[in-house]
């Protein structure tokens, strides 16, 4: 089985759902050392299925793909309708029209023929967000060669996915970009620090360890692996490398000098993240409701509607923005290795 700890640079790109991950970026990242994931999440088996084929076209054996754990708590249909009445006159304005209650019910994002996918293609490493595993996944998987990461948001979520057979740990710390891997939808995401979390963590888990969140120079992922991380994860400083499928309205906000702030929404999901603050998250933020993945299929059509205006869409942002810059990924792994 793969070991996270042998990595020739220290450092894993974060796999990046809703089109900034591309095959060609794992490629880049792993060949220059680190390790490529792809995001399943959102992505039918067949596709995966067809990006995994890619990665392995581009020369590259060892990399990652992550997989959405399903949620447990069914969607509150009335929660759903709130803000559905509450984005009514915005779709309208893009002249789009909102699924109806009953086309946003729950949806496991194709999770047992993921897992059988990852099993029959015996990849190396396979990660998962948004919640743990079940320990009969965790183990099918390992049966199959697959070295299995969890992302958690605190220790105490570590100590249940090394129970259900982690292999490796993500630990997600307040910083960073785009969703936070809490485990139950509804609570807050955790505000501990990231230093804080990887020291907790370490004392109470056993297992390899990578923390992410805001990593955005050689200075701060060298501190993070002296205190005993084996590799840091890299997103949003990946994002406007020429590899990414970031949207470019997306890409150009995080070089835009009148974007400087970044808020933690559940506008566009349901479930917490952190993007640039933009029109979209100053309107909705307080009315959004935590019914993930209803809240996601809510939004789609306004956001595709609003593929190229940068105050309309989720504009995924850690708090490390400013350093991300147009290069290879090649060059962003290894200034950071
Ligand atoms: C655009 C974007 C999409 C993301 N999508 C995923 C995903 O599909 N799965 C996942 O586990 N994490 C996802 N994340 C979170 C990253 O794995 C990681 O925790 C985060 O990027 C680290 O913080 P940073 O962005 O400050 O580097 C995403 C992050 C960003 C910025």
């Amino acid at each position: 089985m793969a070991d996270l700890r042998d990595l020739a640079v220290p450092v894993v790109g974060a796999p990046m759902a809703g089109g900034p991950t591309t095959p060609e970026l794992v490629v880049a990242v792993s060949t220059a050392g680190g390790l490529g994931q792809l995001a399943a999440g959102y992505l039918s088996p067949e596709r995966v299925a067809a990006d995994i084929a890619a990665v392995r076209a581009g020369g590259v054996d060892t990399f990652g793909v992550n997989i959405f754990v399903p949620e447990t708590e069914p969607v509150d249909r009335d929660a759903v309708a709130r803000y559905r009445d509450r984005l009514l006159d915005y779709a309208a304005s893009l002249d789009v029209e909102l699924p109806t209650i009953e086309e946003l019910g729950d949806d496991d994002d194709h999770f047992d023929a993921k897992i059988a996918l990852m099993c029959d293609e015996r990849i190396p490493f396979v990660s998962f967000a948004f919640g743990c595993p079940p320990a009969d996944a965790v183990a099918e998987l390992r049966r199959h060669g697959c070295s299995v990461g969890v992302t958690v948001t605190t220790a105490d979520d570590a100590v249940l996915a090394a129970d259900a057979g982690a292999d490796w740990l993500c630990a997600q710390g307040p910083d960073a970009g785009g969703h936070r891997s809490v485990f139950d939808r509804r609570t807050e995401p955790p505000t501990q620090p990231l230093d804080d979390l990887v020291e907790e963590v370490r004392a109470r888990v056993a297992v390899p360890l990578v923390a992410a969140g805001g990593v955005a120079t050689r200075d701060r992922a060298d501190r993070l692996r002296s205190s005993g991380a084996a590799a840091v994860q890299v997103g949003t400083l990946l994002l406007r490398t020429r590899e990414a499928g970031t949207k470019p309205a997306h890409a150009d906000a995080l070089a835009d000098p009148a974007r400087t702030e970044t808020v933690v929404t559940r506008a566009f999901s349901g479930r917490s993240a952190r993007a640039l603050r933009n029109r979209f998250t100053d309107e909705f933020s307080e009315a959004a409701v935590a019914e993930y993945p209803a809240v996601n299929k809510l939004t789609g059509g306004i956001r595709r509607a609003a593929a190229t205006d940068p105050d309309g869409i989720n504009l995924w942002a850690g708090t490390g923005f400013r350093e991300a810059v147009v290069e290879s990924a090649t060059e962003t792994i290894r200034r950071l290795g």
